[in-house]
């Protein structure tokens, strides 16, 4: 099985440095790309591959790419975008690439800006990734001394400067639109679309952005072809995807594997089970705001249809356990506390909403209760769904709400008939 993005990650070893990194074909695909292929060449291959962006929305890399203005008219100044916020509960898989391969992110970073001409880029890193900041600055610097950034690169005639930002640290600044925001000195909240990042980003001019995960496969790509590419995944929607599980499984972790793996085969394969005494009862798959799903769904394959024909998304890939020992009412209560906390407060429903589910969902935990808290429950989940609020932190929010109550209402009614939380 091939894992192009992690083959040369070991666990407790240092990553690659630059020579290292060369030895194995490292920069190779950047050579590729820029001696040999015209900037819409590269946005066609990407195109082709059916890459689909992994940080969270699925959106196809390729379109994204190509809605950038190219060519003699287009404004001379552009921005690529590393988004490396990774704040989300749960998710842990960029860091795995950031501490891991830092020259293959780097690697596609160029190769990206090259596509759609952007003579600068940013690297935006969650403030708690301090290991990841070391790791990234020296390899930046290390990428500048070959001749990889800066001006005039392999003699080519293209320029790029690459730079490292390290964020103050709210889960909203991963949002795209926030994240300009917050690289402008702003206060980090979402910007009104139209006009799109594409037309008017980073200081109003276009500007494209692409998760970690993502970028890392360019080199791949360029490399290896649009084909190669596809046929690496089960179910035809390319590429592999870095899993992850976290609760109380045997082997907590983050693995590599087909796009399309079964959810059954990630807990019980890679993640070894459930840890002896637990049982499971439901799962997050793709990180803290994407919907429960339960044991009749172990045999999905976990890719972006598969997981959206059943009620939930793909999301980050990274998976949350629930047990039968931990609280549903609980988790939810959990989750809510840092979504309200996070709300930027720019819109009313979820600047008032959220912390509204929290006060419910805490009564609830404490056993005050009331059987009317059901229906409020699900008037903030219809409220705070896509389209009711300036960005897509509430709606994610709702997720794990909506369908906990769909899946463990017994529990939920349980906790206002006893008049206390049942696994206290
Ligand atoms: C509240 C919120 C937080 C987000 N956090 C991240 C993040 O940490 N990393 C990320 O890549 N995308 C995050 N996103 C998604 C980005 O807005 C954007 O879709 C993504 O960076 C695009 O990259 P991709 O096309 O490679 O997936 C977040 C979205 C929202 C609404
Ligand atoms: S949905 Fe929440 S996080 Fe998004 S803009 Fe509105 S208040 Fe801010």
């Amino acid at each position: 099985m091939e894992r192009p993005l992690t083959q040369y990650i070991q666990a407790n070893k240092p990553p690659m440095n630059l020579s290292e990194y060369e030895k194995v074909g490292g920069y190779k695909a950047l050579h590729k790309a820029l001696k040999e292929m015209k900037p819409q060449e590269v946005q066609k291959l990407v195109l082709d591959s059916n890459l689909k962006g992994r940080g969270g929305a699925g959106f196809s890399t390729g379109t994204k790419w190509s809605l950038i203005p190219m060519g003699e008219n287009a404004p001379a100044e552009k921005y690529f975008i590393c988004n490396a916020d990774e704040m989300e509960p749960g998710t842990f898989k960029d860091r795995l690439l950031l501490e891991g391969n830092p020259h293959q992110l780097i690697e596609g970073i160029i190769i990206s800006a090259y596509a759609i001409q952007a003579n600068k880029g940013f690297i935006f890193l969650r403030w708690a990734y301090k290991k990841a900041a070391d790791v990234i600055l020296k390899s930046i610097s290390e990428a500048y001394s070959a001749g990889y950034i800066g001006n005039n690169i392999l003699g080519t005639g293209f320029n790029f400067n690459l730079y490292l930002h390290r964020s103050v640290g709210r889960y909203i600044c991963g949002e795209e639109t926030a994240l300009l925001n917050a690289l402008e000195g702003k206060r980090a909240i979402p910007r009104a679309k139209p006009p799109y990042p594409n037309i008017s980003g980073l200081f109003g001019k276009p500007t494209t952005m692409n998760s970690v995960e993502t970028l890392s496969f360019i080199p791949h790509i360029v490399n290896n072809g649009a084909t190669w590419f596809k046929d690496l995944s089960i179910t035809g929607e390319g590429g592999t995807k870095i899993y992850g599980v976290s609760g109380k499984v045997k082997n907590p972790g983050a693995w590599e594997l087909p796009l399309g793996t079964t959810i059954r085969e990630i807990i019980f394969e890679h993640a070894g089970g459930m840890k002896n005494g637990f049982t499971l009862k439901g799962f997050l798959p793709g990180g803290a705001s994407t919907d429960f799903l339960t044991e009749e769904h172990l045999d999905v394959n976990m890719d972006y249809a598969s997981l959206g024909k059943v009620g939930s998304r793909l999301g980050t890939g990274t998976m949350i356990i629930l047990d039968d020992k931990t609280c549903p009412v609980g988790m939810v209560h959990n989750l809510e506390h840092f979504f309200a906390q996070e709300s930027c407060g720019w819109c009313t429903p979820c600047r008032e909403g959220l912390p509204w589910v929290e006060k419910i969902l805490f009564s609830l935990e404490e056993g005050t209760g009331r059987m009317e808290d059901i229906d409020l429950l699900l008037f903030h989940a219809k409220h705070l769904a896509p389209g009711r609020t300036f960005c897509a932190l509430a709606p994610g929010a709702v997720e794990p709400l909506q369908s906990s109550l769909k899946y463990f209402r017994d529990d939920y009614i349980k906790h206002i008939h006893d008049k206390r939380c049942p696994w206290r």
